[in-house]
């Protein structure tokens, strides 16, 4: 399966996923990355870059940025750190067959800050989730669950990259999953088929 990924960061999970999408009998091969932002995840493959700044408004950059990606022409859109919030137009295009990972258990601490906050909370055990992407934020039907244990004088930093370590397991292989099985979506709950 064609799959292109959205970034904005650091690009550890976009490395991630192509280095396990070059091994020859893996289901899916990256086939385009997109940009918000100068970042290091633009070099991970060449990344076509869509600023919301070159915008008039959410809507043009909605349709820009659903152009950009469709002319990948992806079977999946693995968004890996992207942070922005995915407009109508997107998800019109290709709801269903977006996956998120979100650094914490969901829905326990939802949007951009989510380390942050668990450790606020004072949380013995975050984690990490994928799912597939709607029109909320971080509130898509779940895939793929693990978690991971906050240790005492763990910082934004030090949980971030213990949780980053299993995402980039647990993306790859619902990635792979999804890639050569599909999903099935019922209301709230997404499934993948089994073998
Ligand atoms: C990941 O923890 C992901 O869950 C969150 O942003 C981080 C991306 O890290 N949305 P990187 O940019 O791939 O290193």
């Amino acid at each position: 399966a064609r799959v292109v990924v959205l970034a904005s960061g650091a690009g550890s999970l976009l490395r991630s996923l192509v280095d396990a999408a070059a091994e020859p009998d893996f289901s899916a091969e990256v086939v385009g990355v997109v940009v918000d932002r100068e970042c290091p995840a633009e070099t991970v493959l060449g990344a076509t870059r869509i600023c919301p700044r070159d915008y008039a408004d959410r809507a043009e950059w909605d349709r820009a940025i659903t152009t950009a990606v469709a002319d990948f022409e992806p079977d999946y859109v693995v968004s890996a750190g992207f942070m922005r919030i995915l407009g109508p137009t997107f998800l019109a295009r290709f709801g269903g067959r977006v996956l998120n990972t979100h650094p914490a258990l969901l829905p326990s601490f939802p949007g951009a800050h989510a380390v942050r906050d668990a450790l606020a909370a004072g949380v013995r055990v975050s984690g990490t989730t994928v799912h597939l992407v709607d029109e909320g934020v971080d509130t898509g039907p779940i895939l793929a669950q693990e978690a991971v244990p906050v240790f005492v004088g763990d910082d934004e930093s030090s949980l971030h990259e213990r949780i980053k370590i299993v995402e980039r397991r647990l993306l790859i292989e619902v990635v792979a999953a999804v890639a050569a099985r599909g999903v099935i979506i019922d209301g709230r709950k997404a499934q993948i088929p089994s073998d």
